[in-house]
């Protein structure tokens, strides 16, 4: 079977960790999310979480040769039989670097995952949403802990993001609208992208997109 090689696309919000974590048990692909690795190196205060902090506190990108480079890393390390990279790329430059990796190692990208979802709804989820130290995602209202603040699957506290509060929020999605939203027609234009409507329930979103995944493999052995 040949390899899958993804990106999910969307807003703040739309749900890509959540289906992220639905096609890793599905298809056992290297994980690869930026916003993850990223809020990883700000807990342990490496040179590159302290650089990027006060970026990601702001609701910016955290600056190209920083993201790249940890990026590329680690598609080239760990991504051999395919990937799944959640919140990479965010812009054009992220883009191409991608492209031209991907060249240079003779691979190229299976589908653009773009999870699309309105502002008033992103906005509503992000501010429920709760996070265990294990990544789990919770939502107060959409998928409320069974003991108060805790995360059902570990038993871990959930917590809130740092940048999930309301004026982060509006900043994280204006970035978005001004930097990230163009790679929908990047990716369009290079027969790629694959829509998916976020506002439906993490479930029918899932089914959808592995739907598309098993119509794209199909149309390869033909
Ligand atoms: P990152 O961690 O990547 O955040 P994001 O892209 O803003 O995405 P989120 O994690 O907020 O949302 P999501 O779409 O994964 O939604 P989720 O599934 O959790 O990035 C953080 C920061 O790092 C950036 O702001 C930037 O500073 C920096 N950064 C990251 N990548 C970078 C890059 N490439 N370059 C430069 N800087 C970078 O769902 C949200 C909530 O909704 C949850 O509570 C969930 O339970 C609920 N939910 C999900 N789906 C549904 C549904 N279908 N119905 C109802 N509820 C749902």
């Amino acid at each position: 079977m040949s390899e899958l090689n993804l990106i999910l696309l969307g807003p703040p919000g739309a749900g890509k960790g959540t289906q992220a974590a639905r096609l890793r048990k599905d298809f056992d692909l290297a994980y690869i999310a930026t916003g993850e690795l990223l809020r990883h190196h700000v807990d342990q205060a490496t040179e590159l979480g302290k650089e990027a902090s006060s970026y990601m506190d702001a609701g910016k990108l955290v600056p190209d040769p920083l993201v790249i480079a940890m990026i590329l890393s680690k598609v080239e390390d760990e991504g051999d039989d395919g990937f799944l990279l959640d919140g990479f790329p965010r812009n054009d430059a992220q883009a191409d670097a991608l492209a031209e990796e991907l060249d240079g190692l003779g691979r190229r990208l299976t589908a653009a995952l773009y999870v699309a979802a309105p502002d008033d709804v992103v906005v509503e989820r992000l501010s429920g949403r709760r996070q265990c130290a294990n990544g789990h995602i919770q939502h107060v209202t959409f998928d409320p802990p069974k003991v108060d603040n805790m995360c059902d699957l570990c038993g871990r506290p959930l917590k809130q993001r740092k940048d999930d509060m309301p004026e982060v929020v509006q900043k994280r999605l204006a970035t978005y609208h001004e930097q990230t939203e163009a790679l929908i027609d990047y990716y369009e234009d290079k027969g790629l992208l694959r829509r998916f409507d976020g506002t439906r329930s993490p479930t029918e979103v899932h089914d959808h997109i592995r739907a598309t995944l098993a119509t794209l493999r199909l149309e390869e052995r033909l």
